[in-house]
């Protein structure tokens, strides 16, 4: 029954994390997945998390099963973050959310739901996009093409292109986009951007989904959040998935969500019932560890607070070696600009480089990005950013 399977390709992302830790090489550096590591160059383990989990340890708790859709008072937090806890949607209870296996799993109990929903619609991804968008959504069934985001000549976002992609979108077609800290590129719309796509959407009758994975990364976790008022304030209905991976560093935890805002309680209560069929035909119900520690940091005011300083010290960490980048690829010999990295937010850099440099890199220096020249940032740190710039140099000048 097995003989004509055929050998699928290593994923674009993981699979680098796979090559980098068979590399026996003394000297490397995985910028190809989107995780933080300290400036020692580790994983880090939050003191918010660690104080959480002490205090679960002193008063253990049994491990039945969950309800479908997760622990409520881990989907109320998630609520309150991504709607704001006093927000018209969340006070009139027309959300439904869910809690999901990592940031994917709240993708794809979305598209499972739209699926069903709206059999034919198409999905809208920019392009280019998280590597794992289109393999999700054309997993769930559907046809996926892309709108315009990034312009590669000029470095730069494409929004005039953006616009007339979403303009020229089929009425019903499902847009993905991405809510802050875009992936892979680190180019975000402005708020007044945001306007004008939200006003398109409106009009050709798209329905957004947001993928909402670095929340923190960008400016903050209110000014990354925002836009999903800009979404309210327009009567929108929205689907928005949610990772914790990142923002709280609890990655093999898998804790996510998707949140659907619906037009009143009655409706975001059919809904909810149908995204808890989509869970209990894949996995049941989700598990308990992870989510119960975001539920307990973000409903305790002081454990919530240290987060919020946790998170920050991330942000500003990246951002610091954006611009250690840019100046050591200076030092290196790097001639032409790369100021463009500091105009990048969140995690990544789109390089720019090319798929053959790439490739260079990894083979002949041990740095891992992803083919499509996506580098992380956040993986860099003082002992490995010199090694990092002198490849790169070697690569674009050498
Ligand atoms: C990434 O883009 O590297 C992360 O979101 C990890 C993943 O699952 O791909």
């Amino acid at each position: 029954v097995f003989s004509t399977v055929e050998m699928a390709p290593r994923d674009p992302i993981l699979g680098q994390s796979e090559q980098f830790n068979l590399d026996t090489r003394p000297v490397k550096a995985n910028l190809g997945v989107g995780v933080y590591f300290d400036d020692a160059g580790r994983l880090p383990l939050l003191a918010c998390v660690q104080a959480a989990e002490k205090a679960m340890l002193s008063a253990p708790s049994t491990r039945g099963y969950l309800p479908i859709d997760g622990i409520a008072a881990y989907d109320n937090a998630v609520k309150a973050l991504v709607f704001g806890a006093d927000s018209e949607p969340v006070q009139s209870a027309r959300v439904a959310t869910v809690q999901a296996i990592g940031g994917t799993g709240g993708l794809k109990i979305g598209a499972d739901f739209l699926k069903k929903l709206s059999p034919d619609a198409k999905v809208l991804i920019s392009d280019p996009s998280w590597e794992n968008h289109r393999a999700l959504f054309s997993g769930a069934g559907f046809t996926v093409d892309s709108y315009a985001y990034y312009d590669a000549e000029k470095r730069d976002l494409n929004f005039d292109a953006m616009l007339a992609s979403l303009n020229a979108a089929a009425a019903g077609s499902i847009v993905v986009l991405h809510a802050c800290c875009h992936n892979p590129t680190g180019y975000d719309i402005s708020p007044g951007q945001w306007d004008q796509v939200i006003a398109v959407i409106e009009a050709r009758g798209l329905t957004p989904f947001l993928d909402m994975a670095y929340q923190g990364f960008g400016h903050g976790i209110a000014e990354d959040g925002a836009v999903i008022g800009k979404f309210v304030a327009a009567g929108l209905n929205l689907l928005v998935s949610t990772s914790f991976s990142k923002s709280f560093s609890l990655y093999g935890e898998r804790v996510g969500g998707l949140s659907v805002l619906c037009t009143d309680k009655e409706q975001a209560s059919r809904v909810l019932s149908q995204l808890k069929v989509v869970i209990r035909t894949n996995y049941s119900n989700p598990p308990t560890h992870g989510a119960a520690v975001v539920a307990a940091v973000l409903n305790d005011p002081e454990l919530r607070a240290l987060w919020e300083r946790e998170l920050a010290q991330m942000r500003l960490r990246i951002k610091a070696m954006r611009q250690q980048l840019v100046a050591g690829l200076k030092a290196a010999g790097v001639r032409q600009d790369m100021d463009f990295i500091n105009r990048q937010i969140g995690m990544f850099s789109y390089s720019g480089l090319s798929r053959a440099q790439m490739l260079r890199l990894r083979n002949e220096f041990g740095v891992y990005g992803t083919d499509t020249g996506r580098m992380c940032v956040a993986a860099l740190n003082p002992q490995n950013l010199a090694h990092v710039c002198q490849a790169i140099a070697q690569v674009l000048e050498g």
